[in-house]
């Protein structure tokens, strides 16, 4: 009798104790969440399943003869997949949870193997923007709320994938690019990990998305300046500018490119201050500012250009060769070049042969085979940065000698021209040789002359004295 009370006692410590096996499930606020419940029997009898909530009472439930009940506040976001019972599971879906669904849930089956209970703790994670929309500058909260309150555990986050160093449930920042983006809360409840996630958009300038971003194009091409404000924001004085070189701190405005084309002033307010190069060229290069004044507030974007141009130069030695440098004013991103022959068939279609990696290029001899364009394609950690093309032209076959005959004048009519100066040179100095001869023979004859002349007055006014 002693030891049937010892044994009863024994086992409903047992049963007393794996109720009280909390099982944990983490859900984010607007998903759906799925509460388990297993339940083995072979007998193809169905149980009874009672799902309930701790405050809101019955959730849902099913008697032995196959009648279903929802709680009233559950008509249409709890469900118990059918299809599962055969194999035990009895796992409660609701969609769509809040917050005051978080707590406690318990599910009841009875079935002809007896009476299983189990409780579930559902966590309804929440992380929330406050303002939604911050306005670029100004203070933003995001918060990372977690119902019940009880089960909060340790708080992390993590912003676009990356950890954002701070184990606070609220993160107070000032509105920028920086901290734009995915933030996810990754709440830890005895070892295990629930998460849930809000974006936080920023109005401002959105293109470009960050400062300082680079933009690569080409000599000779096109290419958009972007500054545009978030959609419905009209800034006063929007302005694209260039910034002179070195002025890092004081942003002193440079001469615009020749060919920049600023966006026409309409009467419509716009959004959209992007401005257009038509025709860049190497000196473009450089910084451009995108600003503009928001509800007082001057917000500005950097943007930095950077310029490729193809250097092609022809070693003394081998005349037909060529060497073709890809030349960028700011490799810093760089770290890859690869050369492509762009060709043309005669169909008009092109296609492209990747021929050498590095910086330079060497065409040994110019011929039919390695003229016309070639593309240098630059790479950066992320993939392909940009590209620039340059156009080699025919030297190498008939043409090939058609330039070394023109070479060949070119050496004739030099040395010809220096045969004639050098000609020129000697007849000058004949031509003044003999004139300084004719000049000494001369001189006494001009001396005779003056001597007779002076002479012959002297006589005369002597006569005249003697008269
Ligand atoms: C040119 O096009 C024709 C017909 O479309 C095709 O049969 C031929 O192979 C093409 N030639 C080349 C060099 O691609
Ligand atoms: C060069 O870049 C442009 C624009 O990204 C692309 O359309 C073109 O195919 C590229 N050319 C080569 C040869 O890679």
């Amino acid at each position: 009798m002693l030891s049937e009370c010892f044994i009863f006692g024994v086992i409903t410590f047992l049963i007393a104790g794996a109720q009280c096996q909390d099982t944990e499930v983490f859900a984010e606020a607007g998903s759906q969440a799925v509460l388990p419940c297993k339940y083995s029997s072979k007998s193809t009898v169905a149980p009874a399943i009672l799902w309930n909530n701790g405050n809101k009472g019955t959730v849902w439930r099913k008697d032995k003869n196959g009648l279903q009940y929802w709680g009233s506040s559950w008509t249409h976001r709890a469900r118990c997949p059918h299809s599962q019972f055969e194999r035990g599971d009895f796992s409660l879906q609701l969609n769509d949870v809040t917050e005051q669904d978080g707590g406690i849930y318990l599910c009841r089956v009875v079935g002809d193997r007896g009476v299983t209970e189990s409780r579930i703790v559902l966590i309804i994670i929440k992380v929330s923007v406050s303002p939604v929309v911050p306005m670029s500058g100004s203070d933003v909260s995001i918060s990372c709320k977690v119902t019940p309150e009880s089960h909060r555990g340790t708080v992390r986050w993590m912003l676009n994938n990356r950890p954002f160093g701070t184990a606070k449930s609220v993160v107070n920042e000032k509105a920028s690019a920086r901290v734009t983006g995915n933030w996810t809360c990754v709440v830890g409840y005895k070892g295990k990990e629930g998460r849930a996630s809000a974006t936080l958009t920023v109005k401002g300038i959105i293109h470009p998305s960050k400062d300082y971003a680079k933009l690569y194009t080409a000599v000779g091409s096109a290419i958009t300046l972007p500054c545009v404000f978030s959609p419905g924001l009209f800034p006063v004085k929007p302005a694209l500018e260039k910034l002179k070189p070195g002025s890092l701190f004081l942003h002193t405005p440079d001469r615009l490119p020749a060919s920049f084309i600023a966006s026409s002033p309409s009467s419509q307010p716009t959004s959209d201050h992007s401005a257009t190069l038509n025709e860049v060229e190497f000196e473009d290069q450089g910084t451009y500012r995108c600003s503009g004044v928001v509800k007082g507030q001057w917000l500005t974007r950097n943007m930095q250009l950077v310029v490729a141009k193809i250097d092609s130069s022809t070693p003394s030695k081998k005349r037909d060769s060529v060497t073709l440098t890809c030349q960028l004013t700011d490799t810093s991103e760089v770290v890859d070049y690869e050369w492509v022959h762009v060709v043309h068939d005669i169909n008009g279609t092109q296609s492209v042969e990747s021929i050498q990696k590095g910086k330079t290029l060497s065409l040994g001899k110019v011929s039919e085979e390695n003229q016309g364009e070639w593309t240098c394609r630059f790479y950066g950690q992320q993939g392909m940065l940009g590209n620039v093309t340059h156009h080699v032209p025919m030297m190498g076959g008939l043409s090939g000698k058609k330039s070394s005959s023109v070479s060949n004048n070119t050496t004739a009519v030099v040395g010809l021209s220096i045969l004639l100066l050098v000609l020129l040179l000697v007849l000058v100095k004949m031509y003044l040789n003999h004139q300084r001869r004719k000049r000494i023979l001369q001189y006494p004859a001009l001396e005779t002359i003056v001597h007779t002349t002076s002479n012959e007055r002297e006589e005369r006014e002597r006569n005249r004295e003697k008269k």
